[in-house]
């Protein structure tokens, strides 16, 4: 239990104070709050019997916990599913003249799984289930996860849910959230994995103007990295058909944690978040707590950016992070040359937010023949007196990163994956990273966000050192900045 709370509790990320927490659900913003409700067993630290947690803050930092919002009942667990404010009363639900928070999600029993409706008249405290339950019913076990917008264009709610097992998403559009017709389907596409789940359809600016939509698809298991990943595609939606530009999927994260992301809708300033579940489902019952399990992920900003093959991919920035930085760390590295390094001691208990962006040099001249020089790296390792190490590395020659957690000690299972890697710059020997380390997690964020790699991490102690080393060639550290992150999680 001390090692839950001194070494593993996140103070800058969502986690439950007891108890399992998987994907993230009903993201709203309702005008005061943002809302964040979650898959939930408050009984145990395992995934069993599903609740829907409820938390709310007013800066996506601090959280504060509320009652559980939906119960498991005899009509079965109360699965993923999405919330939008039904200001004004499109369901008839709410008293004349006023409106609330409306729930889709789904009920799962062995047998069936079908989408539900609830309304809550408190700011989205308590819910009442709608008399009518369930509002769609197709005879499956294995149709979940509603995802609910409204699309201005036709003026209606667009439902996006898995056929799981078949690998298809179907588009539902209703006029009052109660009764839905089936307007088209998307799939199968990209890669099946065994489950479809947690489908997201989002308009998502692009940099330099315009907007493209999105359909995010989790799979699990069978996803490359092993287990659960969430993939997307780019495209256009008329209201009632999604049509991807190319036949082209791109996976959210290069890593093995993050999973079911689903955006927030209402958002007051208009820019996309979403938030993901830091976790997968190959190890996520057995990881090193016991009291609690299960972190979401920071906030993310997302947008589509223009790569060097010009496909629009998806970047991601954590939103409303700045706000708990405190007073600078000291450092400076500036110039490494090849086979030196540096090392500077950090806080051991407080999350990190670190932004550096390096330069290796050329291959070294004079090598011996057929050496072509395939070194150059740049290796940024963050240590502790145990012997554990974190390794964020630059391949500069062939412009990949890694990030490998096998040298942590405190975590081993065969599916818990040691080490990721990503193709991040074609022809040139820059890369820029940050980075958020906050106690078993980590963030990377690549190149302003164009990649991404979430992991789950398992030291023996705190990591309190940082070394910078490059070997092979040298190397220029620019714009280093180490941030102490104020706690925010008042656990
Ligand atoms: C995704 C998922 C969903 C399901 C929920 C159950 O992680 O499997 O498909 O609704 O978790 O907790």
């Amino acid at each position: 239990r001390a090692t839950d709370e001194t070494l593993y509790r996140p103070s800058v990320h969502f986690t439950p104070a007891t108890g399992f927490m998987n994907d993230p659900n009903g993201l709203l913003h309702d005008g005061r709050y943002w809302h964040l409700y979650y898959q939930y067993d408050p009984f145990a630290p395992y995934a069993g019997q599903v609740h829907w947690g409820h938390a709310v803050s007013t800066d996506l930092m601090h959280w504060e916990d509320r009652p559980i919002a939906l119960d498991m009942t005899e009509a079965g667990e109360a699965f993923t599913g999405s919330a939008v404010l039904d200001a004004h009363d499109s369901s008839g639900l709410f008293p004349a003249g006023t409106g609330g928070i409306v729930v889709l999600f789904t009920r799962a029993t062995a047998k069936a799984q079908t989408q539900n409706l609830a309304w809550s008249s408190d700011g989205g405290t308590s819910f009442t289930e709608y008399a009518g339950n369930p509002v769609l019913d197709v005879g499956s076990n294995s149709f979940r996860d509603p995802k609910v917008v409204f699309h201005r264009e036709t003026g209606r709610w667009i439902m996006v849910v898995a056929l799981a097992r078949q690998h298809r998403i179907i588009f539902y559009a209703s006029p009052d959230l109660l009764h839905w017709t089936e307007i088209s389907r998307f799939g199968p596409a990209g890669l099946p994995g065994v489950d479809y789940e947690c489908p997201n359809l989002v308009e998502l600016p692009v940099e330099g103007g315009g907007t493209r939509w999105v359909l995010f698809v989790s799979i699990n298991p069978g996803a490359p990295q092993g287990g659960s990943a969430t993939q997307y595609f780019v495209g256009t939606f008329d209201g009632t058909r999604f049509v991807p530009d190319e036949p082209v999927v791109t996976l959210i994260d290069f890593a093995k944690d993050f999973y079911a992301l689903q955006f927030y809708e209402n958002v007051p300033s208009g820019d996309p978040v979403a938030i993901g579940w830091m976790g997968n489902w190959q190890y996520c019952e057995e990881t090193p707590t016991r009291s609690w399990r299960g972190v979401m992920s920071l906030p993310r900003r997302m947008r589509l950016r223009r790569d060097a093959a010009s496909r629009l991919r998806v970047v991601q920035a954590p939103e409303g992070l700045e706000a708990l930085r405190g007073p600078e760390i000291e450092a400076t590295v500036g110039r490494l040359e090849a086979g030196h390094g540096v090392e500077l001691p950090l806080p051991a208990n407080a999350a990190l937010d670190i932004v550096l962006s390096v330069e290796v040099d050329p291959r070294p001249s004079g090598l011996p023949p057929g050496d072509k020089g395939r070194s150059g790296r740049f290796i940024i390792g963050f240590a502790n007196a145990n012997d554990d190490l974190l390794s964020i590395g630059f391949d500069a020659f062939s412009g990949q990163v890694w990030l490998d957690r096998e040298g942590l000690h405190g975590f081993s299972q065969p599916f818990f994956t040691e080490s990721f890697s990503v193709a991040v710059t074609p022809d040139t020997r820059k890369v820029s990273f940050r980075i958020v380390l906050d106690a078993c997690s980590v963030e990377l964020f690549l190149n302003d966000g164009m990649d991404v790699g979430t992991a789950l991490i398992f030291p023996t102690a705190a990591l309190d050192r940082l070394r910078m080393e490059t070997s092979g060639a040298g190397a220029t550290v620019r714009d280093l900045h180490i941030y102490p992150l104020a706690r925010a999680m008042n656990r």
